[in-house]
């Protein structure tokens, strides 16, 4: 058995596309409808009631797509709004990136401390200090907001002496909390590897939730038996919609996928607001 729908993935704009990166280098074949919500990006410094609206107008509008799976791959949106979302989506899965992040974290944590940067509304719900909580209490979870790399990403100024002073500034208090993994629990901070890596040291393991994210919903699909069948077009039968063509859509959007996109529609705000 399969199922040729496609996997709808969202988030507040194109850095959700890290997480479609990864769907696609486990699962080339698979069909993926994108919708980033440039128009009204960043959310990360919103409050949990805007985020859970223009969440659920997000998934609204994904799951009026006929698709077989909803990934919310915005760590802002899955951290503030995700049960919301699921309560309302009840044909199909629907998984966020936050759990499993916290699951890989928990794995390879030998010194039982945990540290996770992500958005002011990321880090303030502590979603991933509950969901590590689940797991293994006795686990130490520090988190650490870092406003500043959002930006600095979407500039592309992901490897330069300004990003780098950011990076010493958010993260050297986690090396003297002594943790020993960090999660990178925000859709732009892949990009930010090399740096936050060069800054904290290879004793401190970088865990990338999109890669987590794109292997759970791998495993839920070949256990539903919901995977497409073998050539189902991949990327260039993919779509990819947006709220706004931003500045500098195209560059950034490949540099998140890391390849060219196809093609870029826009669809109008009014599309996603009921
Ligand atoms: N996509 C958001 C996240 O992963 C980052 C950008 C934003 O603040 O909207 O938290």
């Amino acid at each position: 058995m399969s199922d040729s729908r496609p996997i709808g993935v969202f988030d507040s704009g194109l850095g959700g596309l890290t997480v479609v990166r990864e769907l696609f280098r486990l699962m080339p074949g698979e069909r993926i409808i994108y919708l980033g919500d440039t128009a009204r990006c960043p959310y990360g410094g919103r409050s949990e009631e805007t985020i859970r609206l223009f969440g659920i107008e997000d998934a609204q509008f994904l799951m009026d797509q006929d698709i077989k799976m909803l990934i919310v791959a915005c760590n802002t949106v899955s951290s503030v709004a995700l049960e919301h979302i699921e309560q309302r989506m009840k044909d199909i899965p629907v998984i966020g990136v936050v759990l499993p992040g916290a699951r890989a974290a928990v794995l390879r944590t030998a010194e039982r401390k945990i540290g996770v940067i992500g958005t002011v509304a990321t880090v303030r719900t502590g979603s991933y200090a509950r969901a590590i909580g689940k797991i293994d209490p006795s686990i130490k979870v520090f988190g650490k907001a870092c406003p500043l790399f959002v930006p600095l990403v979407e500039e592309g100024m992901t490897d330069n002496d300004i990003t780098r002073l950011a990076a010493q500034h958010y993260l050297y208090e986690m090396i003297d909390l002594g943790v020993d993994c960090i999660i990178l629990g925000c859709t732009h901070y892949p990009l930010l590897m090399e740096v936050i890596q060069g800054t904290v040291g290879t004793r401190i393991q970088l865990l990338d939730s999109a890669l987590w994210t794109a292997k759970e919903a791998q495993d839920i699909l070949t256990a539903m038996n919901a995977l497409s069948p073998y050539n189902n077009g991949g990327l260039e039968a993919s779509r990819f919609l947006v709220t706004d063509l931003t500045l500098h859509f195209e560059e950034q959007a490949e540099a998140f996928l890391g390849n060219t996109i196809p093609s870029i529609e826009r669809i109008l705000l009014e599309d996603l607001v009921q």
